[in-house]
């Protein structure tokens, strides 16, 4: 099962592990992060599942949907590394992955 590395707000990294197919959002919450609200359930309408991507990883997760692209616009945090955790998907190629859960709007 890949691994998740998840910092959340305080700046305390833990890793999980997460099943093949999952959403990022769906392992950060299922691993009992409560910053995380993903209030739309994932279907990519809130903007609380924002997270910031590690450097490391910027070019092997999902690509950026103009739907997610615009709903990024809408935070107040938005960073060059921000996406939305539930566009993003659990898989052996992204196997270590960081995300930093970004502040809430
Ligand atoms: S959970 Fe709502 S946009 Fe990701």
């Amino acid at each position: 099962m890949p691994k998740l590395v998840v910092v959340n707000r305080a700046g305390v990294e833990q890793e999980v592990e997460a099943a093949n197919g999952v959403s990022v959002m769906e392992a950060i919450r299922d691993a009992g992060f409560d910053e995380l609200l993903a209030l739309c359930g994932g279907c990519c309408s809130c903007a609380t599942c924002h997270v910031y991507v590690d450097a490391a990883f910027a070019d092997k997760v999902d690509a950026l949907s103009e739907d997610e692209n615009d709903l990024l616009d809408s935070t107040d945090h938005r960073a060059d590394n921000s996406r939305l955790s539930c566009q993003l998907h659990m898989s052996d190629a992204v196997d270590g992955l960081k995300v930093t859960i970004a502040p809430e709007d």
